[in-house]
């Protein structure tokens, strides 16, 4: 049964999605609504678990007992995540963590150029990589087997690769114990209520799939999952 079956664990849950920012009024985002996020912090404070959640961006508001952490970009969320790793029993990766950062940071608004001939002009945007927050975890944890590590992946597909596959190979380069694979797209997933995912296992066994649904159905089963592996 899963009434109080997080009774005592702690959850530490990321929702949204990173805005790495250009200038004071400027920043590259992404379309993750948090959703997803909030519903598996909902999920695990109803199941009786201790929740953090680090929130990037989301206009959405936690459930009532979840401690909520802001943050805006992927630097401060790695920031974030630093002061819980040893609390945490289970972390979930389930925010947009963008993968670069405008390398320049310019503390004034970016302006255009007015001067004659150069209307034509733009400038070009240099990024730099951001840290892998999720690998990061894995290589800190090292031999341990706390805590339980879950990932997400939004995938589209590629052609002749399917999302399956696409998700095994990430499951493999990213180490972590479950990754939750969504298929993603501007009208599937984003900003819904519903998702469809596959949650895939590094222990081997067989993928767990599970919606259409909404999303706190998909928490409950992500949650299932990761219980299994607490020791
Ligand atoms: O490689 P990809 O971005 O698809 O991986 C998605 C997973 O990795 C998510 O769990 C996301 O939170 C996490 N991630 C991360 N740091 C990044 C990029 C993604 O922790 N820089």
């Amino acid at each position: 049964s899963r009434a109080g079956d997080y009774a005592g664990r702690r959850v530490l849950i990321t929702a949204g999605g990173t805005r790495e920012p250009l200038d004071p009024v400027r920043f590259l985002g992404n379309r993750s609504s948090g959703k997803q996020g909030y519903a598996l912090a909902a999920r695990a404070a109803a199941r009786g678990a201790s929740v953090r959640l680090i929130s990037a961006n989301a206009d959405l508001s936690a459930a009532p007992g979840v401690d909520v952490i802001r943050v805006g970009s992927a630097l401060e969320m790695q920031e974030a995540i630093r002061g819980h790793t040893d609390w945490a029993d289970v972390i979930v990766m389930a925010a947009a963590v963008a993968d670069y950062r405008p390398a320049v940071y310019a503390e004034s608004k970016m302006k255009k150029t007015h001067a004659p001939g150069t209307e034509n002009d733009a400038p070009t945007i240099t990024l730099v990589r951001n840290p892998d927050i999720l690998a990061g975890l894995v290589a800190d944890r090292g031999a341990a087997t706390s805590p339980v590590i879950v990932g997400f992946a939004a995938e589209t597909g590629e052609p002749g690769r399917s999302v399956h596959e696409l998700g095994r190979e990430k499951l493999a380069r990213k180490g972590c114990d479950l990754l939750v694979v969504n298929e993603v797209g501007v009208d599937v997933t984003f900003g819904r209520d519903e998702n469809t995912v596959h949650i895939l296992r590094q222990d081997g066994g067989p993928p767990i799939d599970a919606g259409p649904a909404r999303k706190e159905i998909i928490a409950d089963a992500v949650l299932d999952a990761a219980r299994d592996l607490l020791v």
